[in-house]
């Protein structure tokens, strides 16, 4: 934990530079995509049995997309056609793994640590291109214990190919071939045949208080679609929003050195539009978040620059969208200029200001306290670390969303949360490390100048470095990338900034493709409030199911579910941590430090074991066993000698989006350095906290669904929690390759393909609805005449939500 970083000091630079790009350029030249430098090794390809298949799957998947792009129609909607397209892009981590790139540090807003960098690895395992490899590999490449199926979905897709041809040479009309292609879909994702839900996408005409609501779906007394809402002229004004209870010690943070500007508050609108849908997975009310008020992009934006020039300080964007009553927006504080502002500075400006109510790290140890006189009244600080590399085009509205993050989780919370940037330097030939200019270079051209105070660079050779010696080859290796790579093990520069960082006590792994139509604060708060009141009991196995309110009724109830379906399973439940053979101790257990809290202490109450306990682990996915699951990565571990299906046990949780507790990335880090220990990067935390008896929650946030999925409940929970035991665990889960198209129609996962469509519209752009016959793009619904028409609802309002993954935001940006 040696700093093993030279510190380079930028910040002069970087505010000062802040202002002399603020012309067009400003939001980064670099808009290359970082996706087409991999070029296959042939005799690995064809040497290995994965390649073959991924060789396979992609000629396959290219004849499908080509057939479609050229014979078919647009294909840009949540449908049928997508799924052939995705098979190309995405990759399971597409989402995470880009993310996975970056680093900043920040250790203050000012200096960019830098930790080493060294020799150049191939790009074989870099970003995107990786991404796509591995896109097709997930989808290929089943788990290896399930040779037979693998094979029939080998020869399944075989088949597809041979057939695809076919079906040219027959000559079938257009329709015929798409309803051919169509039915074949069906076949496999019989979920593309439910309805459509039309709620989400009535505007502000269609405003009702929530006790009036009645949403679309999940509803047991009418089914999908609904007739067009009533509507009401009279918009009321939005408010502005505020979800922040400050206690009297915290003092104001502001935008400028001066500390006359405030940041802005988001604004709101009293209602939702009627028959919005609820979410479908996942609550509201266990995260204390409100359902009963809509954003719209300016209330959400607005504050923040959307729909006004750069002249004015704004980002020139949303113009081209409905803007009716919008100016309510900045009626308070009038539209800020933010072309000065260097929000690096402003965090620690902030943090500094209320140093008083934070637990500080000793000067000497590092440590943060722990006895409960030193802890009193004081609370832990939190990193939101958000993953970029070098190469990430950002634009206008990344820029937007960047400063919502800044402002309503550092600012707005007197500097409980902290934003940083961590930089993945994807090229490794840059001296960065040596030579100043050249790291204010690659700053200059990677990141806008705004932003630059919150970075920290890393780079994959830095990994080696820092984690050196031998490490096995993996159990399977489907990605084919290097262990030290961002794809498959994302985790390592956390673990180091987590080192570098003694101040904070959590470490929020967060991606540049979220979105959060709510306030962020309001989210993290709430899911991080929520899942520290978890009691350790029959944790694990609640956490490894779906939340389905339609289906299991209150939380209550779905405890109780979860508790029989655990009985009646025969399982031993889990607490603490678990033994296997040639489990390796920690320095801490070593000790004998306990792991456990004392309120599991022998004779207190089982119930309350672990209630107030932070967790160490929070993912927005369930934590599923990966043993017989079919993932694709579950045999992607390094340097056990019993890698076998059960040995050691293992847990993962898709998304690498997750709350991590210092002590988990110590255990992580540990376990690295020492004992050579690492997992495919969704697999690692969650097995981390397995084995060393940490504290792991499933935290359900609201997820919709596009489609009336029914009947009600129950088909959800058949598909969703369709593994052991009413779980996403084991056999048959959701998590596996052919099931996890389920999601596809979902608000969250990384292939998501609603999300995209659904932000898109929100801001006012024009989709095409996927709704045409036989599963085509449908026709072009919402944007700027449809939002203003007289006839018609109004601008979108959505309820607070979080998205994923956001690909691209202005039509124009769709590659
Ligand atoms: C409780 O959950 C079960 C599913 O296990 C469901 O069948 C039942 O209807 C639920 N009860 C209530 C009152 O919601």
């Amino acid at each position: 934990m040696e700093r093993t970083t030279s510190r380079l000091s930028f910040s002069s630079r970087s505010s000062s530079r802040a202002s002399e790009h603020r012309n067009h350029d400003l939001l980064l030249p670099c808009t290359e995509k970082p996706t087409e430098k991999r070029r296959p090794r042939i005799r690995a390809m064809l040497g290995h049995c994965i390649y073959r298949k991924v060789l396979i799957w992609t000629v396959a998947s290219l004849v499908l997309v080509a057939v479609i792009l050229f014979r078919g129609k647009d294909v840009s909607m949540p449908d049928v056609v997508q799924y052939g397209k995705s098979k190309l892009s995405p990759s399971h981590e597409a989402a995470g793994d880009d993310n996975s790139n970056g680093d900043d540090d920040g250790e203050s807003g000012h200096a960019i640590v830098v930790m080493v960098q060294d020799d150049a690895e191939e790009d074989s395992e870099q970003g995107v291109e990786q991404d796509v490899e591995q896109g097709v590999e997930q989808d290929v490449e089943q788990d290896g214990e399930q040779d037979v199926e693998e094979v029939e979905v080998q020869e399944q897709f075989e088949e597809q190919v041979e057939e695809t041809p076919n079906v040219e040479q027959q000559e079938l009309s257009e329709e015929e071939r798409q309803k051919a292609v169509f039915d074949e879909q069906v076949e496999k994702m019989p979920w593309l045949l439910f309805k459509h839900l039309d709620g989400y996408f009535h505007g502000l005409k269609a405003l009702v208080q929530k006790s009036h609501h009645i949403p679309e779906y999940p509803n047991r007394n009418r089914e999908a679609p609904f007739p067009p809402p009533p509507l009401n002229y009279h918009v009321s004004k939005p408010r502005p929003y505020d979800p922040y209870t400050l206690p009297h010690n915290a003092r104001t943070c502001y935008l400028d050195r001066g500390n006359t500007v405030r940041p802005p508050a988001i604004y709101a609108y009293d209602g939702v539009p009627q028959h919005m849908p609820d979410p479908v997975l996942g609550s509201y009310a266990l995260f204390g978040i409100r359902d009963d008020v809509c954003f719209d992009r300016f209330g959400r934006y607005g504050p923040y620059g959307l729909g006004y020039t750069k002249v004015y300080g704004g980002l020139g964007v949303g113009m081209d969208t409905e803007n009716s009553g919008s100016q309510a927006v900045w009626a308070e504080t009038g539209q800020l200029d933010y072309n000065n502002v260097d929000w690096g500075d402003a965090q620690e400006r902030c943090s500094a200001a209320n140093k008083h109510r934070f637990l500080e790290p000793d000067e000497e140890t590092e440590e943060l306290p722990t006895a409960p006189d030193e802890r009193e009244g004081k609370k832990d600080r939190i990193a939101i670390v958000v993953r970029c590399y070098q190469g990430f085009g950002w634009t206008e509205l990344a820029v937007l969303n960047f400063r919502a993050m800044v402002t309503e989780l550092s600012l707005k919370s007197g500097g409980e949360y902290t934003v940083h940037l961590l930089l993945h330097v994807r090229d490794t030939n840059l001296p960065i490390w040596a030579d100043d200019v050249t790291a204010q270079r690659l700053l200059d051209a990677s990141i806008p100048a705004e932003f630059h105070g919150m970075v920290t660079l890393w780079s994959e050779p830095q990994m080696r470095l820092l984690y050196p010696g031998h490490f096995p080859a993996a159990a399977q290796n489907p990605s084919g990338g290097d262990v030290h790579g961002v794809y498959r093990s994302a985790h390592m520069p956390l673990q180091v900034f987590a080192m570098q960082h003694p101040e904070y006590e959590h470490f929020w792994n967060w991606e540049m493709d979220l979105r959060s139509v709510g306030n962020y604060y309001e989210l993290l708060h709430g899911i991080g409030s929520w899942a520290d009141k978890q009691p350790r009991s029959l944790l694990w196995e609640r956490s490894a199911r779906y939340y389905i309110p339609a289906y299991h009724g209150s939380w209550d109830n779905f405890t109780e579910t979860v508790q029989m379906d655990t009985m009646h399973s025969g399982e031993k439940t889990i607490l603490g941590p678990v033994a296997f053979a040639g489990r390796k101790p920690l320095r801490d257990e070593q000790r004998g430090q306990p792991v456990l809290p004392e309120s599991c202490a022998f004779g207190q109450d089982p119930a309350l074991c672990g209630v107030g306990e932070a967790a160490d682990l929070i993912t927005l996915n369930p934590i599923f066993d990966t043993k017989d699951s079919g993932w694709v990565f579950t045999d992607d571990l390094t340097g056990y000698h019993e890698p076998t299906s059960s040995d050691p046990p293992r847990r993962s949780s898709i998304v690498t989006v997750a709350r991590l507790s210092r002590r988990l990335l110590a255990a992580m880090h540990e376990e690295v350095w020492r004992h050579h220990h690492t997992m495919f990067s969704e697999m690692f935390p969650s097995t981390m906290a397995l084995h060393h008896g940490l504290k792991a929650v499933y935290a359900p946030h609201p997820v919709y669904f596009d489609r009336a999925w029914q009947p009600l409940g129950s088909a959800v929970d058949d598909a969703f929690n369709s593994g052991d035991d009413h779980s996403t665990s084991g056999r048959h889960s959701v998590f596996d390759m052919s099931n996890e198209h389920n999601h596809k129609g979902t608000s969250w996962y990384y292939h998501s393909e609603f999300a995209g469509l659904l932000w898109r519209r929100w801001l006012g752009y024009a989709q095409m609805d996927g709704r045409g016959q036989h599963g085509s793009a449908g026709t072009e619904r919402g944007g700027v005449f449809e939002e203003s028409s007289s006839d018609g609802s109004g601008r979108m309002c959505l309820r607070s939500m979080l998205l994923h993954p956001i690909k691209y935001e202005r039509p124009s940006e769709q590659s």
